[in-house]
């Protein structure tokens, strides 16, 4: 049994004051760590404080982006080296707003996913369509070739404890979710593809995530789903309230 990882984005949302509010908030009332992985994911400039805060407990803090290189001269970037040196546990990677607004390309998101697992940091591995490329019936070419692009080049037990995201675009932040079964169906397809690329007990280890517009009312018909072990939560991971509804769903 695979166990359900939840993790809020929380984006350029909230204040300092806010976020330390938040995870002081949580920390103590997340369900197990046995039972789910529950992680926040915040902008980069709270991270230290908020490991501190959450050190000891069952909640894991992640950042939502890095760079792949070690160090160098590329201003405003944060290495993933810098990101093992404060215990951050995890980070996204490939986020649909990056890959469109930032010009995140499948390369770059490989690099990535190289440099956070040489730092011992798990990465969340984003992938997901457009609306216009489901309605052109593109949406398993479209987060295949994602998913091949990303995976390339690790051993077997190294993406046995990756996790991927399938976030289809349109649902983002949008209120519109995909149906539980349609989010299954897209999961099972990318499981299919890590099946070929690392064999069947890569594929049956490694944990996909649904998001897009995930929120308490709808997350544990998506968990129910044979191949959706998790979610990853914008919106709705914001209030603690809602945070923790969506933590109790996956425990
Ligand atoms: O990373 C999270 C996703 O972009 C989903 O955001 O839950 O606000 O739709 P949302």
């Amino acid at each position: 049994m695979r166990k359900p990882i939840i993790a809020g984005n929380w984006k350029m949302y909230k204040s300092f004051d806010e976020a330390v509010e938040f995870v002081e908030a949580v920390r103590e009332a997340v369900p197990s760590e046995e039972k789910v992985d529950a992680v926040v994911c915040a902008p980069a400039i709270y991270l230290p404080t908020l490991v501190d805060i959450a050190t000891e407990t069952d909640l894991a803090i992640g950042a939502q982006n890095m760079h792949f290189e070690e160090e160098g001269a590329f201003t405003g970037e944060i290495s993933p080296a810098q990101l093992a040196s404060i215990h951050v546990d995890y980070v996204i990677l490939g986020h649909s707003e990056r890959r469109e607004l930032f010009n995140e390309t499948d390369e770059a998101v490989n690099k990535k996913v190289k440099a956070a697992l040489a730092h011992g940091i798990v990465p969340i591995i984003c992938c997901g369509e457009t609306l216009e490329e489901r309605e052109a019936g593109n949406t398993e070419a479209k987060v295949s070739g994602q998913i091949r692009a990303a995976l390339e080049g690790f051993s077997a037990d190294e993406v046995a404890h990756m996790v991927l995201a399938y976030e289809p675009i349109w649902a983002i932040g949008t209120g519109k979710t995909a149906t539980a079964d349609d989010a299954n169906q897209v999961c099972g397809a990318i499981r299919d593809v890590v099946k070929e690329l690392y064999g069947a007990e890569t594929a049956e280890a490694i944990r996909i995530q649904y998001g897009g517009s995930v929120k308490p009312e709808n997350i544990v018909e998506l968990l129910s789903k044979e191949h959706i072990d998790g979610a990853l939560v914008g919106g709705a991971s914001l209030q603690v309230e809602s945070y923790l509804k969506l933590l109790e769903a996956g425990a």
